[in-house]
């Protein structure tokens, strides 16, 4: 066996953190499912799941990596013997599965800054989608995205995702407070920003039964839990580190991108006159398009917009495929150029599903919806319960032990936590469970 890598510096393990938390949960659900479910009161309902249960269970995750370090099955092996190999492999299968659908998603982020550039788009925005979502367009963009993840995988934590995500992560911040600034000056801003947060705690109450899934599931999505990442992440971090501060860093960052990203969003389709309601999942991809088309300089706008996407969907594709082949290289000798690429075919052949079926024209196929829903309602909140109930009930002291390693005066901060994850976190998975699989199944 090869000797394991770790990150060169700690600024490397956050941005890659934070490249993996931020994504298209960030750019395209959070807007549009804030918008939909009552504005900030919303927010506030989601910034309550984040802090009291995100958070917490997000420690947990690091907590397991840092004291192995090891992959995401070998590590819950090591610390509670064979029989806890099942949370681990809970977790890679939960990211298969997202994964096998949002690299296709990627693929239509690369086909929108392609589309941009040269305005393929503009005449008929609607007809554009339903030409790139799916079919072979649609697959040969999931392969150039899948390739591009691998490629920066192939080249290991240090070289390959710290370096890139030290480029990415940068330059997502800057072009969205660029963007957001700009689109703040439009005509539509005002409204767009009243669309977004006006709290409507009416509509957040009647639908409580399916917005407290949404929001916790929201909540592990965006922090990346659930699918052995923050594991593998805090695998490769140093026993100096202060794992409650990155964690609170890592929480705050991904929170803001997703307001700002909100902020960009609707001003410009509100200065367009594009109501963000009729468009419905597709609404980045559509409406977004059909603003870029009439705006003048929407060529521009529109690659920096889908290329500040297209970004952080590869970050965060990359911490995934990350998870697969830190538990490839912990068990084989092969080389990791080639487990990455063994680990990209396989996400190919789970994508074509969802990159196939072509569904309602324009919207999404029967397969995305489902794989969709399945992995917010059931894979995540059940993989994360498996975590917590590791964490909290089996290691214990031992969880809070590794905790308070590189942060010291932290001890009863950390006792806190443990007694959050016991009860908190543990109280609110299962209840999210109980009213998702509802959903899914009455
Ligand atoms: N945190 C990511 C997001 O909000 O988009 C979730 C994610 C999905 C991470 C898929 C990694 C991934 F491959
Ligand atoms: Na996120």
């Amino acid at each position: 066996m090869v000797e394991r890598e770790t990150w060169a510096t700690r600024v490397g393990f956050l941005v890659a953190a934070i490249g993996s938390a931020v994504g298209l949960g960030n750019l395209w659900q959070f807007p549009f499912k804030t918008a939909a479910n009552g504005g900030a009161a919303f927010v506030v309902f989601y910034l309550i799941a984040v802090t009291l249960i995100g958070f917490p269970a997000l420690l947990a995750e690091f907590v397991v990596g840092r004291r192995t370090r090891r992959n995401v099955v070998g590590a819950f092996e090591d610390l509670g013997g064979p029989g806890w190999r099942v949370v681990g492999g809970v977790a890679l299968f939960t990211g298969f599965w997202i994964l096998s659908y949002y690299n296709v998603v990627g693929g239509w982020v690369l086909r929108y800054v392609l589309g941009s550039a040269t305005g393929a788009y503009f005449d008929d925005p609607g007809a554009y989608l339903s030409a790139v979502a799916s079919g072979p367009e649609a697959v040969a963009a999931q392969l150039l995205f899948l390739a591009m993840a691998v490629g920066i995988v192939a080249m290991g934590i240090e070289n390959g995702i710290e370096k890139a995500t030290k480029v990415m992560v940068p330059s997502i911040v800057v072009l969205m407070l660029a963007l957001a600034a700009w689109a703040l000056t439009l005509g539509g801003a005002a409204d767009g920003l009243a669309y977004f947060l006006s709290p409507d705690v009416g509509s957040l109450v009647d639908n409580a039964w399916t917005v407290v899934p949404d929001a916790v599931g929201q909540a592990f999505f965006t922090l990346s839990l659930g699918m052995g990442i923050m594991v593998t992440y805090a695998s490769y971090v140093g026993e100096d580190d202060s794992l409650p501060v990155d964690g609170g860093v890592i929480v705050v960052s991904n929170t803001l991108i997703g307001v700002l990203a909100g902020v960009v969003v609707f001003p410009i389709l509100f200065a367009e006159g594009i109501d963000p309601a009729t468009s419905g999942p597709t609404a980045l991809f559509e409406a977004m398009a059909a603003a870029f088309a009439s705006l003048p300089a929407g060529r521009l706008l529109g690659v920096v917009f889908f290329g500040v996407v297209a970004l952080a969907a590869l970050s965060s594709a990359i911490s995934l495929l990350e998870v697969a082949v830190s538990y490839a290289t912990d068990n084989t000798d092969a080389s990791r150029p080639t487990l990455a690429v063994g680990a990209g075919v396989v996400l190919f052949l789970l994508g074509l599903p969802s990159a196939l079926d072509t569904g309602e024209p324009g919207g999404f196929s029967a397969w995305f919806v489902w794989f969709d829903a399945i992995a917010y309602k059931l894979l995540l909140p059940l993989s994360v319960l498996l975590v917590v109930v590791f964490v909290g009930w089996v290691l214990g002291r031992d969880a809070v032990a590794e905790l308070r390693e590189g942060s010291p005066g932290s001890d009863g901060l950390a006792t806190v936590w443990l007694w959050t994850l016991r009860l908190i976190v543990l109280g609110g998975i299962i209840v999210t469970l109980r009213l998702g699989i509802g959903s899914l199944f009455l």
